[in-house]
């Protein structure tokens, strides 16, 4: 039995933890989540593992960037806590085809869903099996990927789960261009042409703040604009900010975006409440 005399150890009982998880490769939008996870929480732990249950065979499991030292260096200087990095096969005891899932229903069939079917399985599931394994508090997460966090809020709130969600803003490069371990992938050429897409979504945020609500027309000419700036798109959408196809009345708006360059998929996006 433990007695407990004074009020600083008996806090220390209830230290509020936050977990960032990441896939490695930490650049300046992961260090965002993890500086704010340390303002939130007393304990920060981040996790580190390249998940092959949300990458299909033709993706870019093998060769997804890891620099596990330099994140290490990286964290160590911040001040994470906890680095937690297992191996599949923890993650996995019964191999990924065998091992229950979790998966969020309609929601993981629209935008990036539709081009990579089984992405929302792989990261619905592996985020799940981290809150069990590491049982936060607070969770970070970027709006980058903001179907993955819309996703992640649907799934703790229908399983009940009790840990907060915190999404923050995107970090992106001087010119524009949205931060991302896939960004290294990316030609001297491709590399140019790479805002162009922020600039697009920029470019219909402004027209829908002057009232413009000709939604399907605004995409289309978006696509068009992007194929000739050289990108092959997968979509570009204008949606409620709570995923749903938007009537001309609604106001809070996202407009999302997913187009490659050469065999680099990026993704973008921006909310447009303001109107
Ligand atoms: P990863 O791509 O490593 O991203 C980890 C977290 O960093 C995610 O929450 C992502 O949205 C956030 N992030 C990435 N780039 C960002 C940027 N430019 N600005 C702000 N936040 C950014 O997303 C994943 O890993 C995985 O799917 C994961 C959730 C870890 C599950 O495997």
């Amino acid at each position: 039995m433990q007695i407990i005399t004074s009020i600083s150890e008996l806090r220390k009982l209830n230290t509020t933890t936050a977990l960032v998880p990441t896939m490695g490769n930490l650049h300046a939008g992961h260090l965002s989540l993890i500086k704010q996870a340390k303002s939130v929480a007393e304990k920060v732990i981040v996790s580190i593992f390249v998940n092959p249950l949300q990458f299909a065979p033709t993706e870019d499991f093998t060769t997804y960037p890891r620099t596990f030292e330099q994140d290490c260096e990286q964290l160590e200087q911040i001040g994470v806590d906890l680095v937690f990095t297992p191996k599949i096969t923890d993650i996995y005891p019964n191999g990924m085809d065998a091992s229950t899932y979790v998966q969020v229903p309609n929601l993981s069939n629209i935008l990036c869903g539709i081009s990579r079917p089984i992405f929302f399985k792989g990261v619905i599931t592996v985020v799940n099996i981290l809150f069990n394994i590491l049982q936060p508090n607070k969770a970070l997460f970027g709006e980058k990927d903001y179907q993955q966090l819309f996703l992640i809020k649907r799934m703790v709130k229908d399983l009940f789960m009790p840990i907060e969600i915190i999404g923050m803003p995107i970090v992106r490069e001087t010119d524009g261009l949205a931060m991302s371990s896939r960004n290294n992938y990316l030609t001297t050429e491709q590399r140019a042409t790479a805002p162009i897409l922020f600039q697009t979504i920029n470019n219909i945020k402004q027209k829908l703040q002057a009232g413009e609500r000709n939604f399907a027309e605004l995409e289309q000419q978006t696509i068009t604009k992007l194929i000739t700036a050289g990108f092959t798109p997968d979509y570009f959408k204008i949606y409620r900010t709570d995923l749903i196809i938007p009537t001309p009345k609604d106001n809070k708006l996202v407009i999302l975006a997913a187009a490659n360059l050469g065999s680099t998929r990026l993704i973008d996006n921006c909310q447009v409440s303001s109107l």
